[in-house]
């Protein structure tokens, strides 16, 4: 069994999320979590302190402090609805746990245990917001395999809040540790959100620190901009994992007339795309949702015409093809009669055997060196 684990001298059941994964080697704990556990404990069990835990990915951290009613901040939807299902899995009481997103504002704690982001955008934003918020006196713990800790991101905490140091390598990773230091003139560059326009410079693109292509535009959505079809108008349109909404926004401009929902599991993401269609089209605002959700769960059965998608091929670090697969089987049940999904893809992964098990059939649109675009029509 993966989903066993001894943390904090507790035993747990942690699954990854969605439980249900065809990946079990991977693990919903590591070893940088044991390391920051092993270093907290003893300040907790003294102190009593208030904790707060930054990208507890899949609540491990959460579940071993539960007694300490810790805060959890997180950008992602799936953390919290990971964190919430293995805190039922272990009988333990949810209304000890606070869940805050990524855009909300901090809580005064004198502890912070943070798991080392993928993006240092991310990071440095984070930081600047523990500087902003927490006392002085604050420790601020953070864990990462040992590869991930260089020069670069050591001057990062430095820049950010103050005097940082590192531990030696235990299990293949290393604890920081750091604390604020208030006379420290905090960086001014970059400045969260990001702000870049398009190379024809008719898009202005708006991407908060956490929020996929932050500064240029990736390659799979750049070749599906380029075939983007003209909906009736009317029709309801998904922009299903919308990143900061360079998708969507085009759909409006092709055809102003749809009703427009951007969804994506990342607040971040979602904020980013109400932000980029305020700086483009102000007036389009009023026919735009903006959902954060796990693929379609909160959307009706047959309640949409069109659904455009870059989707992603990776769930953090881990590679995996479960989160397209997810969104797929999803928009076939949201998709009307004769509704279709057209995505983008790289050419190696083998997505139109996917879309035809689903929907008995797709159309390849285009193709160029590297990315392939299908679409499915879901024909019952
Ligand atoms: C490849 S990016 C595409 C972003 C944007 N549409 C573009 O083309 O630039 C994939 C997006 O899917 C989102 N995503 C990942 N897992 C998701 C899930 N379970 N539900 C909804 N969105 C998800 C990510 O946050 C990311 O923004």
């Amino acid at each position: 069994m993966t989903n066993q684990c001894q943390l904090a001298g507790q035993t747990f059941t942690l699954d990854r999320y969605p439980p249900e994964q065809k990946n079990r080697s991977l693990q919903a704990w590591d070893s940088a979590d044991e390391l920051l556990l092993s270093h907290a404990l003893p300040i907790l069990q003294q102190t009593a302190t208030s904790v707060l835990l930054c990208n507890d990915q899949f609540g491990a951290l959460a579940c071993a402090l539960a007694a300490y009613q810790p805060v959890q901040l997180t950008d992602s939807y799936i953390s919290e609805l990971a964190t919430r299902h293995n805190f039922n899995q272990n009988q333990l009481d949810l209304s000890v746990l606070t869940q805050l997103n990524s855009l909300a504002p901090l809580p005064a704690a004198a502890l912070v245990l943070l798991k080392l982001p993928n993006n240092h955008s991310y990071l440095r934003y984070q930081l600047r917001q523990l500087k902003q918020q927490l006392a002085p006196n604050s420790t601020i713990l953070a864990s990462a395999k040992a590869k991930d800790i260089t020069p670069n991101l050591l001057a990062i905490f430095q820049q950010e809040l103050g005097p940082t140091s590192a531990s030696l390598t235990v299990k293949k990773c290393r604890l920081i540790t750091a604390t604020i230091d208030p006379a420290l003139p905090s960086p001014t560059t970059p400045q969260f959100p990001i702000r870049w326009k398009t190379e024809d410079d008719q898009q202005l693109l708006i991407n908060h620190a956490n929020v996929f292509s932050r500064e240029q535009l990736d390659q799979g959505a750049r070749f599906l901009l380029q075939h983007i079809p003209v909906c009736a108008p009317e029709q309801r349109v998904i922009d299903l994992g919308c990143g900061n909404g360079v998708l969507g926004l085009a759909m409006l401009e092709r055809q102003p007339q749809i009703n427009m929902v951007f969804a994506d599991e990342s607040y971040m993401a979602v904020d980013s795309a109400r932000l980029t269609l305020a700086a483009n089209r102000p007036d389009l605002l009023a026919q735009a949702e903006f959902s954060v959700d796990d693929c379609l769960s909160q959307q009706a059965a047959e309640s949409a015409d069109f659904i455009i998608c870059n989707p992603p091929f990776h769930q953090q670090n881990a590679i995996t093809d479960h989160i397209a697969w997810q969104m797929f089987t999803d928009a076939r049940r949201v998709l009307k009669k004769h509704g279709r999904l057209r995505i983008v893809a790289n050419r190696h992964l083998a997505y139109s055997e996917k879309l035809a098990r689903l929907f008995g059939g797709c159309i390849h649109v285009a193709s160029n060196a590297k990315f392939t675009i299908l679409e499915a029509i879901k024909r019952n």
